[in-house]
C-alpha cells in the first residue's frame, strides 16, 4: 500500500491497484500548489466530514474520475444530489471493498457543510487489507473510543490529526497512537493555517518519547506500508 501525503488532511491511497483518494482539499491550499487535482487518479473517495477543508476538491474529482464517494449517509446523500454515486455507512459499519473491508469510525468533532446544512456525524475509517491495515482518524480529539480498534485489528499505520487547535494536539495524538496500539504515526492536519501551525522537531521528539515514529511527509512525498 502506498499512501501519498497530498497536504492538510488529504491523502492518495494505492492499494490492491485501486486508488483512493481521502478528504480533498488541495486547490484552495496554497501549500499544495504543485498537486494538481485534475491529474489525481480516484477510483473511491474517502471523506471523514462535511467541512470545507475535507470536501472541497470532491465534486472536481469525482467529475473527472467517476470516482465513488464512501462516507457517512448524510454526505454521501448531499453528493448524491449533485449525481455523484456512493456508498453510505454510519458508525461502527463495515463494508468489504474491491480494494478491502472499511469500517466507519467514531469521531469527536463537528460537520456541518460549508452552507451550514446537516453534515451527519464526523467519523475516521479503519482500512484492512491484504497490504495492511491503517486507521485514518479523521478530525478528532483524543477519544477512549480508539481503544476500541485494536480489539479488532492490528494496525500498521496510524494516520492521526496533530495541529491542535481544531483536533488533538501533538501530547493527544501520542496517546491516540497507544490506544490504538500503533506505534507508526503518519501526522497530518497541521501547518496548512495558522491555528495549526507545529514545531515539527518537537512533534517527532514527543513521539520518539514513547519508542514511536512519527512521519511528517512533505506534500507530495509517500511512504509505504
Ligand atoms: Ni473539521
Ligand atoms: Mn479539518
Amino acid at each position: 500500500m502506498k499512501i501519498t501525503f497530498l497536504g492538510h488532511a488529504s491523502l492518495h491511497i494505492e492499494v490492491a491497484g485501486k486508488h483512493l483518494i481521502v478528504d480533498p482539499f488541495i486547490s484552495a491550499n496554497d501549500k499544495a500548489k504543485h498537486i494538481d487535482v485534475n491529474t489525481l487518479k480516484a477510483d473511491y473517495i474517502l471523506i471523514t466530514h462535511a467541512h470545507q477543508d475535507h470536501i472541497l476538491d470532491v465534486e472536481s474529482i469525482a467529475k473527472n474520475t467517476g470516482a465513488k464517494v464512501i462516507s457517512n449517509y448524510e454526505i454521501v446523500t448531499h453528493f448524491g444530489n449533485l449525481d455523484i454515486e456512493g456508498h453510505p455507512m454510519n458508525h461502527g459499519g463495515s463494508w468489504n471493498f474491491p480494494f478491502g473491508k472499511l469500517t466507519y469510525t467514531n469521531a469527536i468533532h463537528t460537520s456541518s457543510f460549508p452552507d451550514g446544512s446537516y453534515g451527519g456525524n464526523p467519523g475516521g475509517f479503519v482500512l484492512e487489507t491484504s497490504e495492511g491495515n491503517i486507521y485514518i482518524a479523521g478530525d478528532t480529539a483524543l477519544t477512549m473510543d480508539m481503544k476500541l480498534i485494536p480489539m479488532q485489528c492490528k494496525l500498521d499505520l496510524a494516520i492521526l490529526p496533530i495541529g491542535d487547535n481544531f483536533t488533538m494536539g501533538i501530547e493527544s495524538a501520542v496517546i491516540a497512537a497507544q490506544f490504538v496500539a500503533c506505534n507508526r504515526v503518519l501526522g497530518y492536519h497541521y501547518d496548512t493555517f495558522g491555528y495549526i501551525t507545529i514545531d515539527h522537531a518537537k512533534a517527532i521528539a514527543a513521539f520518539k518519547a514513547k519508542k514511536m515514529d512519527l512521519n511528517l511527509l512533505e506534500i507530495g512525498a509517500s511512504l509505504e506500508v
